[in-house]
């Protein structure tokens, strides 16, 4: 089976994509290849702060490995949080942190679209690759549930009416950015033979 390195230190984001790629390919953590480094997001786009992440890994191992760099972009904000989303409330901001600045700057507005935007870089024999995941929805007036992670508890994606911290790993992989993406990756890596 292929096996490639998931350059992230984030557990949920580990736990969200293993669980869509089942045994399609084999995911080796960060922990998993010994590595352990925070990888810098320096970038003004989600696919630069991606490439970050799976070229710094690269070099460091030499081996296949993909990344990914997410962002809620809120409409009425002009798009923001976007590829700031981590460092909203500041450098090092908590979710929690985060997600109250995001309700204090929407307050009562009622125009409450959003997207949350996952860009995918793989490197695969020295080659990059981009696979892009949205998923549409609205936020929330106050945060609620206990599951997910990040901007999930003020999240209800389209066509649901759960906020994705209600809903277990599979419920919000039915809509997720990331499951979006991931499946884009896995239909690749089935096409493409090594
Ligand atoms: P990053 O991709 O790790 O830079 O994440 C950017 C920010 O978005 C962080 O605050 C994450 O917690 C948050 N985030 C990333 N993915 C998700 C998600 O699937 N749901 C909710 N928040 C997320």
């Amino acid at each position: 089976m292929q096996s490639l390195i998931f350059a992230t230190n984030n557990p949920n984001k580990v736990a969200e994509i293993k669980n869509v790629v089942g045994t399609h390919f084999n995911i080796i953590t960060l922990r998993e290849a010994g590595i352990d480094i925070d990888i810098p997001e320096p970038h003004d786009t989600l696919a630069a702060n991606a490439v970050e992440k799976s070229s710094t890994i690269h070099r460091l191992t030499q081996q296949n490995c993909f990344s990914e760099d997410t962002g809620l972009e809120v409409a009425a904000l002009n798009g923001q949080p976007g590829v700031l989303s981590a460092r909203y409330a500041g450098a090092n901001a908590t979710s929690t942190e985060n997600i109250h600045k995001l309700l204090r700057e929407l307050g009562n507005n009622t125009h409450r679209k959003a997207r949350f935007r996952t860009v995918i870089s793989l490197i695969l024999n020295k080659q990059t690759y981009f696979f892009e995941g949205i998923c549409n929805g609205t936020i929330t007036t106050a945060p609620s549930g206990e599951d997910g992670f990040g901007y999930d508890p003020i999240f209800i994606p389209d066509g649901s009416t759960k906020i994705f911290a209600q809903m277990t790993m599979d419920e919000k992989n039915q809509y997720s950015h990331r499951k979006k993406a991931t499946a884009q990756l896995i239909q690749f890596l089935t096409e493409t033979t090594f």
